[in-house]
């Protein structure tokens, strides 16, 4: 005789399974949704969204200045227009009758290394300068360095340069806003220092600079606010996707199917083989 199984839930967790997903973020039980502790009841209403992309990620809330300069950098990057292939691809998405989630997603998708990447890199270098000079030495000097290492490896530093943009409209208003955070304490001050330092040196002896761009601009904010240059990624991927969405809607209302990468009327260059004919088989 077979024993039957009980099926009856066990009062008593299991640590074994209820530490499977051990998370310090959220604790959800019936009625009850504590995120980083605080009862979500009473975020609905006072926090901002900002404020919670803070809260979730670095575990408490930021202060005012703090959640305002986040604020700026995501609202300076949410899109850069169908020129940008993150927002080309989601619309021919949304051309090929996907659903929103995958509209975004193929959007999401192509912000890799190249395309979205500069960012991130741009922190982790910002990183190192601070790093290297320390207290004492001398900035210029070592952004002067890092500059000629790139040149010499014709390598670009991340963070600078535009295809059309001889000066990116959304530079000034961001580093005007972590100026006056330096001025006032809220933030230290030394990703700002770093990085208008490598602008410097990447202007000297050039006719024409090499200007800061958005991912320059948003990477100083980001390590001034002491978010890892990961999660720098992370925030231009929550920012863009803002652009993602707009983009992928607005061309699903508009009700086009399968458009491809071009206008049909034109085709793509071949440059393969000749057309030839394919000898049938033994003759050749
Ligand atoms: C964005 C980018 C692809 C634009 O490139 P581009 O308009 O084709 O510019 P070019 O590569 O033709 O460069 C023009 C000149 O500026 C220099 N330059 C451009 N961006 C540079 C950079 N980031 N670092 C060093 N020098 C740079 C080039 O060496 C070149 O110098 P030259 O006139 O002496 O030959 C390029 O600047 C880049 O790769 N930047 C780094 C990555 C980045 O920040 N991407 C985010 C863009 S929003």
């Amino acid at each position: 005789m077979t024993t039957p199984i009980q099926n009856t839930p066990s009062t008593e967790p299991l640590p074994e399974v209820s530490d499977w997903w051990t998370t310090a973020i959220s604790r959800i039980r019936p009625g009850e949704i504590l995120l980083r502790g605080y009862p979500v009841e009473q975020l609905i209403g006072q926090a901002s969204f900002p404020d919670m992309i803070w809260l979730m990620v670095r575990g408490d809330l930021p202060t005012r200045s703090q959640s305002q300069l986040l604020e700026a950098a995501l609202v300076s990057s949410v899109d850069h227009g169908p020129q940008a292939p993150s927002i080309a691809a989601s619309r021919m998405a949304a051309t090929c009758g996907l659903g929103l989630n995958n509209v975004m997603a193929t959007g999401v998708s192509l912000l890799g290394d190249t395309h979205g990447g500069a960012g991130q890199q741009c922190m982790q270098l910002l990183d190192d300068l601070i790093q290297q000079v320390g207290d004492d030495g001398d900035l210029d000097e070592a952004a002067e360095d890092i500059v000629a290492t790139h040149r010499a490896q014709r390598r670009h530093i991340p963070g600078f340069g535009h295809r059309f943009h001889p000066h990116d409209p959304r530079r000034n208003p961001l580093l005007d806003l972590v100026a006056d955070a330096s001025t006032s304490g809220a933030v230290p001050g030394r990703a700002l220092a770093a990085g208008t330092a490598l602008e410097r040196a990447l202007a000297k002896g050039r006719s024409r600079p090499v200007p800061m761009n958005i991912d320059g601009a948003t990477a100083i904010v980001y390590s001034e606010l002491g978010f890892a240059p990961e999660l720098g990624r992370g925030l231009f991927v929550l920012s863009r996707s803002v652009g993602i969405l707009a983009h992928g809607w607005e061309e699903k209302s508009g009700g086009t199917r399968i458009k491809g990468p071009i206008p049909r009327r034109l085709l793509p260059s071949y440059n393969g083989p000749a057309p030839r004919d394919l000898q049938p088989e033994g003759t050749a």
